[in-house]
């Protein structure tokens, strides 16, 4: 049996019985001609937005999946134009953003079309960004993790004013059409300024984050369809910003910083400095959030969700798939109960699927890489 088929299959018979659907038969049928008609299928709204559901529920390494049956699934698929597939992607900043409510959403574009190579990709790895820059003398301005996105916008005539925080502007192509450029107006941009609930001197540091982290270069698979455009969203875990985006050595890099402002003593590690530093800058990131009312959940409240999640799934009679690098958090991962647990870490569809940079052809050790990883989209 044909592929498609017997992934469509698979699919349709997993989300008609979870909803209770009835002409499971019929639909099967529908789609099986539609398959041998067009080489391809179209899902319902209401398959569309299942699937979407279950791909977050699929994805090993969130630990944020308690809420998976919460997800606001926008269906765009109708849109074609650049211009409007852009519109609807400012449009999706502010619905998640909800006045710092934020809403977990994901915005599906039309599938992928290989056999016409006519997909949508979105070359922004997060809608919203900041820039990298190489400096003089080996230095780096902004975000590290951008500088190859940052070069091509920039190749692209994108100018900017070359802080440490600029964000990037959206670049959307489809098929092989030039890539579209556009520049996020402030008014769609919501960020918070990082200070400590004690200490004065924090937020000289000139610290500050978004509000919404939505990943737009991964791919979503229901059924054997790949939707090449899908940016998601939830809220964010305090260490993704404190422990890792800023900590990370080859990312902000400011624990010697901070260390140096709190005064302990950097000259040997025994001191526990870096420790230390990362505790108040979790404790400032936290702060800072709930002062502007921009939702976040901090690690300790997070893996306790994971664990109702995971023993909801079991209650369902589902075993959870895990990734428990990614499940036990940056800091104080034997403080929570996530550390004493195994899982197995089969990825099962549908679900959201790495993809390679959307502007080159992979180098031969990303291939090889990808060629190994089952979070890489591996198609027929
Ligand atoms: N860790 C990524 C970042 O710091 C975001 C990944 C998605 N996170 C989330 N809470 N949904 O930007």
């Amino acid at each position: 049996m044909n592929l498609l088929v017997s992934k469509a299959e698979t699919f349709l018979k997993q989300c008609y019985s979870e909803n209770e659907w009835d002409n499971l038969e019929q639909r099967l049928t529908e789609v099986k001609d539609e398959i041998t008609r067009t080489g391809t299928y179209v899902h319902t709204a209401l398959e569309l937005e299942h699937g979407a559901k279950i791909a977050w529920r699929n994805s090993n390494r969130c630990i944020g999946r308690f809420f998976w049956k919460k997800l606001s699934v926008r269906d765009q698929r109708h849109l074609t134009t650049e211009k409007e597939i852009c519109d609807e992607m400012l449009n999706h900043i502010k619905f998640a953003y909800n006045d710092g409510k934020i809403r977990p959403s994901v915005t599906v574009f039309r599938q992928a079309d290989e056999v016409r190579n006519n997909s949508i990709k979105i070359w922004n790895a997060q809608l919203v960004r900041y820039a990298g820059y190489h400096a003089e003398g080996n230095k780096i301005i902004g975000d590290p993790d951008s500088l190859e996105f940052t070069a091509e916008c920039i190749k692209l005539g994108w100018k900017s004013a070359k802080t440490d925080f600029d964000i990037l502007p959206l670049v959307i192509q489809i098929a092989d059409h030039p890539p579209v450029l556009v520049p996020i107006p402030d008014s769609f941009i919501n960020e918070v300024n990082i200070e400590h609930p004690t200490m004065e001197w924090f937020k000289e540091l000139g610290l500050k984050w978004y509000a919404v982290p939505i990943i737009s270069n991964m791919v979503l698979e229901i059924g054997g369809i790949v939707y090449s455009a899908v940016p998601f969203n939830g809220w964010y875990m305090e260490t993704e910003i404190a422990s890792r985006n800023f900590g990370d050595e080859q990312r902000y890099n400011v624990l010697p910083t901070v260390a140096a402002r709190m005064g302990l003593d950097t000259s040997k590690n025994s001191t526990l400095w870096k420790d230390r530093a990362l505790l108040e800058l979790n404790l400032a990131v936290l702060h800072s959030y709930q002062k502007s009312k921009v939702a976040m959940v901090d690690h300790h409240t997070a893996t306790d969700q994971f664990i109702n999640f995971e023993e909801s799934e079991n209650e369902c009679g589902r075993e959870i798939n895990a990734d428990w690098s990614w499940i036990v958090p940056p800091m104080s991962g034997s403080a929570t109960k996530t550390f004493f647990r195994e899982w197995k870490n089969e990825v099962v569809a549908p679900n959201f699927y790495r993809e390679f940079a959307a502007w080159r052809k992979p180098t031969a050790e990303e291939m090889e890489k990808q060629a190994a990883c089952p979070f890489h989209i591996h198609k027929a």
